[in-house]
């Protein structure tokens, strides 16, 4: 047993989180909402600096959905400029310890300030590789393989049919491999319109933890439920051990 245990890879390659929970957080303190959002760009930049630490190469996270526009404009207008504020304030640390910056989602309904920020900080961080943040930001899954799918037509007049290679190309999550570990905070389980082609054979967590209070620990707990897991692929479980896979591999 524990032989077949060390060959388990210790950590997933690509974690996926939706952070969610902020405004439960900050309601149980008889504080704003919007408190809640300020601490949780605190527990992002802890979680970014424990992945790094645990040899993930991959995080991707959920900041804003495209749905998010229908809460109250206040809400939606201090999140933009948290957003600003922290790319401006963030960008230079992240590209001291090699950390490669992407935003993914629909740009055209940020304000010329964001759009500026968000192109700064990708051309700053361009040539690093050590790890990968990326933030999904006016993101919808829904709204990514229309995209796609739409700029393959214009791409290719009178194409006829695609295939799964041709869309998972061009999707906006195509320079990572697909999440293998799935972290929702806040205690709702469900999707919410998050990379939905990507997370097709992706492990599945939920936690209670609201996103201000995860830490590296909080990541630990994930990552342990994470190893327990059989990643199958549609095999038998039979097959998987004949092969001697651990939870990482195809
Ligand atoms: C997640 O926390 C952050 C965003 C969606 C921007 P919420 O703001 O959804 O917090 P709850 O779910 O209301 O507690
Ligand atoms: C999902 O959280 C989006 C983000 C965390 C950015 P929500 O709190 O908006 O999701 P629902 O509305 O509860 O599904
Ligand atoms: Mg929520």
């Amino acid at each position: 047993m524990a032989g077949k245990e060390s060959t388990k890879p210790l950590v997933p390659r690509h974690v996926a989180v939706i952070m969610d929970g902020n405004g439960r957080w900050a309601r149980k303190r008889f504080l704003p909402r919007v408190a809640g959002h300020v601490r949780g760009v605190e527990a992002l930049r802890a979680t970014v600096a424990a992945c790094v630490e645990r040899g993930i190469e991959y995080l991707t996270i959920f900041a804003f959905s495209s749905e998010n526009w229908r809460r109250p404009v206040d809400e939606v207008s201090f999140l933009m400029q948290l957003f600003i504020k922290s790319l401006k304030k963030e960008v230079n640390r992240l590209h001291q310890n090699g950390i490669r910056l992407r935003v993914i989602g629909d740009r055209s309904r940020f304000e010329p300030a964001l759009v500026d920020a968000i192109a700064g900080a990708e051309a700053l961080t361009a040539g690093n590789a050590r790890f990968h943040l990326t933030i999904a930001a006016n993101y919808g899954g829904r709204w990514d393989v229309v995209d796609t799918v739409n700029r393959l037509l214009a791409r290719h007049p009178g194409l006829a049919a695609i295939d799964e290679q041709m869309l998972g190309a061009e999707l906006s999550m195509h320079f990572a491999p697909e999440p293998d570990l799935f972290i929702r905070t806040g205690g709702e389980e469900r999707i919410s319109n998050f990379l939905l082609w990507q997370l097709a054979y992706t492990e599945l967590y939920f936690t209670d933890t609201l996103w201000p209070d995860f830490d590296a620990q909080a990541l630990d707990v994930a990552i342990e439920s994470y190893r327990q897991r059989e990643r199958r692929f549609g095999r038998t479980s039979e097959q998987v051990r004949a092969a001697g896979e651990g939870p990482r591999h195809a």
